[in-house]
């Protein structure tokens, strides 16, 4: 039989995880998502964001919370830096090879940046509620990675902070928008264009995080926050978060038509379950 050419394809194998500094733990409705290369600060790769992408696109139909963190006292020190040396990491192609020798156009370059987005995008499917449990440094892309998921959990000893800029580039891991969203065009400007460190009080008041907790109650946090997601029905939770994310680019009417819209979905499903359970 032929195989289909644009499925999700085969999930990401502990090997692959492994070799991407991941580690992917799914225990019934809740996937765990470590970065984990503690040694370098959990730094990440290109390879890390292609097989997050994977793992979006393989996880099992009943995950409906992701919870992404870092392994050891740090999220993540961003993209790796060896990225930008002409020798890449562990074989892995250097981002600026292609560009160096020329094999490289910019619609090429274009295209690789869309796959490591890939790895951030899926974070805000509507049938998911994604939690980044931040301790420690969220720098860079670590900050975007934090800033693709519905909810940031911080430690009180974590520090975000937008480095692209002070490095000579922008943040293009899809971490602009919701920076933006979040804290408004000016304070987004500001905080990326001095790529200073935003601690974990700040970044409470600025909207950046729904919790601060202290740094050992961290993970039992996340764990409440996931319980109390849970105890809510799934799919009134999917519509829910496909209104919210609309609401900012709809007018007060659109999105009064949008309510009506998914409220009507939602009363049809909920006929439909009682008629079939009187059957
Ligand atoms: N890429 C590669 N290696 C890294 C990275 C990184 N982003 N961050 C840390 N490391 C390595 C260090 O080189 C060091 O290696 P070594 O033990 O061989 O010397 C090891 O991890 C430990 O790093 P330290 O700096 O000693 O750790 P410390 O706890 O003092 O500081 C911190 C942590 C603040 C995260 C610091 O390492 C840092 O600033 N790293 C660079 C952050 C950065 O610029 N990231 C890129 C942002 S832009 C983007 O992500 C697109």
């Amino acid at each position: 039989m032929a195989q289909a050419t644009n499925g999700p394809g085969p999930a990401p194998t502990e090997e692959e995880l492994s070799r991407a500094r991941l580690r992917l733990v799914v225990r019934g409705p809740v996937a765990h998502v470590t970065i984990s290369r503690p040694d370098r600060r959990n730094a990440m790769t290109g390879r890390t964001w292609t097989t997050l992408a994977r793992v979006g696109r393989t996880l099992p139909e009943d995950v409906r919370i992701v919870v992404v963190d870092g392994d050891g006292d740090i999220f993540s020190a961003g993209i790796d830096l060896g990225m930008f040396s002409p020798e890449g990491v562990d074989g892995e192609r250097s981002m600026v090879a292609g560009l160096a020798d020329g094999t490289a156009s910019d619609a090429e370059v274009r295209d690789y940046i869309a796959g490591l987005q890939e790895g951030f995008l899926w974070l805000r499917r509507p049938d998911l509620v994604t939690v980044a449990a931040v301790r420690g440094h969220a720098i860079g892309a670590g900050f975007q990675l934090a800033l693709s998921c519905d909810l940031r959990i911080l430690a009180d000893d974590a520090q975000l902070c937008m480095k692209e800029p002070a490095l000579g580039l922008v943040p293009d891991l899809t971490g602009t928008k919701p920076l933006v969203d979040i804290v408004g065009v000016n304070r987004a400007i500001e905080i990326c264009l001095t790529a200073r460190r935003v601690g974990a009080q700040e970044a409470r008041d600025l909207g950046l995080a729904e919790l601060v907790v202290p740094a050992d109650e961290l993970s039992a946090a996340v764990d409440d926050v996931v319980a109390a997601l849970l105890a809510t029905d799934r799919a009134a939770a999917t519509a829910t978060k496909a209104l919210l994310q609309q609401a900012a680019g709809n007018t007060l009417r659109q999105q009064a038509e949008a309510e009506r819209a998914a409220q009507a979905a939602r009363l049809a499903a909920l006929a439909r379950a009682t008629a079939d359970g009187a059957r």
